[in-house]
């Protein structure tokens, strides 16, 4: 087994699942969107907005090679288009955060939507949101319906 790598959508909440899993498992997180802000000094939408979205994903498949060179077990936070467009399972255990797209829209406030360029309209949103669903599935070794009982997701994830 190498990395664990959180994949879903926008707004399910990978980030706060990183750091709770990190603080319990004593492993460090692995930011895809923040390693791609960092490089390039530019927030995610400010790069969207300058450079395009062909652009981003080209910075993804970047770093995508990046984790695979890290010695170290990781938490791979992803964005939601790098658990998509990325073949995750080459980096080991991938586990799914699978909110209902009402569950993501109510965890989302208007801060958190102006952050991510692809969430700028809802009904959009919601199409996008469905034909990801059915990748992130495939791709799934384990799907978590909920970031609650955080203590039951991390004996699922131990051998
Ligand atoms: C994206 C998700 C975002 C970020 C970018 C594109 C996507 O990350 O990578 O805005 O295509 O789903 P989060 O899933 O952390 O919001």
């Amino acid at each position: 087994m190498k990395h664990l790598i959180l994949i879903g959508f926008m707004g399910s909440g990978k980030s706060s699942l990183a750091s709770n899993l990190s603080r319990e498992l004593l492993l460090p997180v692995f930011s895809t969107d923040l390693a791609i802000s960092e490089q390039l000094q530019m927030s995610i939408s400010d790069i969207f907005s300058h450079f395009g979205e062909e652009f981003f994903r080209a910075q993804e498949s970047r770093i995508f090679a990046a984790i695979k060179q890290l010695e170290a077990v990781h938490i791979i936070d992803c964005g939601g288009g790098f658990g998509y467009y990325q073949e995750v399972n080459a980096l080991g255990k991938v586990i799914f955060l699978d909110l209902e797209f009402e569950e993501i829209l109510q965890r989302m406030n208007e801060d958190e939507r102006s952050k991510r360029p692809l969430f700028g309209n809802e009904a959009k949103a919601k199409e996008l949101f469905l034909q990801r669903r059915e990748v992130y599935l495939a791709k799934a070794d384990i799907r978590l319906k909920s970031l609650k009982d955080l203590k039951e997701q991390i004996n699922a994830l131990l051998p």
